[in-house]
């Protein structure tokens, strides 16, 4: 079925997947291409509105982006964000100059709520501005509806053409109501109806899987975290058994984990792999304390391992991965690399030849890949797993690893992550676990001296992983948590709560 269509030009802001994410939350479909092709764009997609990304150039640089001026003559909404703004302007026959100060941050801004941008908001609200040119005279037509102290255009519209620019940046959080704002500018400017949903964007990433992937075979290295997972289930639909899924079993996964992963994918139609490998990753990191170097022995192993697999199934045309929008360093759309094996592939061997790698997710943010994984039908569980690291258990057991000491590391963390669910806490607290240390101290137990391990938990709350904070567990379930522990697990004679955020801290202790 046919979406209204929205068309984000690419000027190359640092932002514009986030511009394409509000506009899918406001459930109206849209695709970011590169502004050299606007014309194309406009003729294949019959947007109902155009919206101009930032970007970090100056519209007076030599080879400044820009569009033609006969783009707005085409009786199509457009807006215009930061660099966008400028572009308009200037274009139109405006003036576009140097601030006399720059402006960065959060600004307050007076609006004019006659404006349809801006209807139904606050006269006075805070927007994130990053600039250092502005808006010194409107083009012909156009009138400011936004102002601030440094900015005195710092939004502007020409209302019988649909034309709109706004200085700041609606599309980050820091920008009260921005998210509004856009909306305003879809359903009132473009007529848009918000006929989009998750399980279109389902179906589209499934026709295009199809057609890229044809009759070829696809390996996916798939390690039952979030994001490989509805990748999976997703290929799944598309391809069926043209899909592999190998899953390596390194033995450094949570208690029941293996299981768990290779049950949940058991009734899908793909092919599963799972390689149980624990002894041979134990056997290399027997010994092992520095943590760097484990990780490293980790990744290594990985691949070899997976090596091995690819070769059995031989013939894979295509490696399948679970890149997300925040993992995308690069901006843009840029036709996809033809690539041959890989670096980019997180640890993957040189020398297996892949056609092309297939990254449905790529433009997804974490919510949105959650929100993809429960229209596919993928447990519960699966969706809304904590994030857990490659190397697993290895950096949780500080200092060398052990078969026993995993095994008591396991034991305990389940306990703390079943008393976590039972008390409701587990989708507040957005990561926790158990760390073993390989500190051993003096405790009483009966009527005699022990001298064991202490285990610290871990709880944080964050939005990004980049900084988190410790989780305010209640002392009551902590105190349920620690007497459970000892009395459950053996090796353990004291039990501390990590308070320290990040930074200093990281989330994992090694
Ligand atoms: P840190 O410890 O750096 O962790 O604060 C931030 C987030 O990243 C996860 N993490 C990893 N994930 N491979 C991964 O896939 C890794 O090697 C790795 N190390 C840390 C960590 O669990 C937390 O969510």
């Amino acid at each position: 079925m046919a979406h209204q269509f929205i068309l984000v030009l690419d000027f190359g802001g640092q932002y514009n997947q986030l511009i394409a994410r509000r506009i899918r939350e406001c459930g109206c479909y849209c695709e970011v291409h590169p502004y050299q092709k606007w014309k194309e764009a406009i003729e294949q997609h019959r947007p109902l509105g155009i919206v101009f990304t930032g970007g970090p150039n100056s519209v007076y640089a030599d080879n400044a982006p820009q569009v033609g001026k006969e783009l707005f003559e085409l009786g199509i909404p457009v807006l215009g964000i930061c660099y966008g703004a400028q572009i308009m302007a200037h274009a139109l026959g405006g003036e576009v100059s140097h601030a006399p100060s720059k402006e960065y941050g959060k600004t307050e801004t007076k609006f004019e709520l006659s404006s349809p941008m801006f209807e139904g908001l606050d006269a006075n609200m805070v927007t994130w501005m990053s600039h250092t040119d502005y808006i010194s005279k409107l083009p012909e037509g156009f009138s400011v509806c936004a102002s601030s102290e440094n900015c005195p255009v710092v939004a502007m519209e020409n209302r019988e053409k649909k034309l709109y620019a706004v200085q700041f940046h609606p599309e980050v959080q820091h920008t009260q109501h921005g998210t509004e704002m856009l909306h305003n500018f879809l359903f009132r400017v473009c007529g848009c109806n918000g006929d989009w949903t998750m399980g279109d964007y389902a179906q589209t990433a499934i026709a295009d899987i199809r057609e890229k992937v044809g009759n070829g075979k696809v390996l996916l290295a798939l390690s039952g975290g979030v994001d490989s997972s509805v990748l999976a289930a997703l290929l799944s639909k598309a391809i069926g058994s043209q899909l592999t899924c190998v899953f390596v079993d390194h033995g450094l996964m949570r208690k029941n984990e293996g299981d768990e992963v290779e049950a949940a994918f058991s009734d899908w139609d793909l092919n599963f792999v799972r390689v149980n490998a624990e002894d041979r990753f134990l056997a290399k990191l027997a010994g092992v304390s520095d943590p760097e170097t484990k990780r490293k022995i980790i990744g290594e192993e990985f691949i070899r391992v997976f090596e091995e697999e690819a070769k059995k199934i031989g013939a894979v045309d295509f490696l399948a991965q679970g890149t997300i929008y925040p993992d995308v360093i690069e901006s843009g759309t840029g036709d996809a690399a033809v690539i041959k094996s890989h670096h980019n592939v997180g640890g993957l061997p040189d020398y297996v030849d892949f056609k092309e790698i297939v990254e449905p997710l790529r433009l997804l943010f974490k919510d949105e890949v959650r929100q993809l994984g429960m229209e596919l039908g993928l447990a519960d569980y699966l969706v809304w797993r904590q994030p857990f690291p490659g190397p697993g258990l290895a950096i949780r057991v500080i200092g060398d690893i052990t078969k026993d000491k995993l095994d008591t590391l396991r034991d305990a963390d389940f306990i703390f992550r079943e008393e976590i669910a039972k008390a409701g806490l587990d989708r507040q607290i957005h990561q926790y676990f158990a760390v073993l240390t390989s500190m051993r101290s003096v405790g009483v137990m009966g009527d005699g001296r022990t001298y064991d391990y202490t285990l610290a938990l871990r709880g944080v709350t964050t939005t990004d992983f980049m900084t988190a904070d410790f989780a305010r567990i209640p002392y009551d379930l902590l105190a349920k948590i620690s007497n459970r522990i000892v009395n459950e697990v053996g090796n353990i004679n004291r039990i501390v709560y990590d308070i320290t955020t990040k930074p200093p801290s990281t989330i994992e202790w090694e």
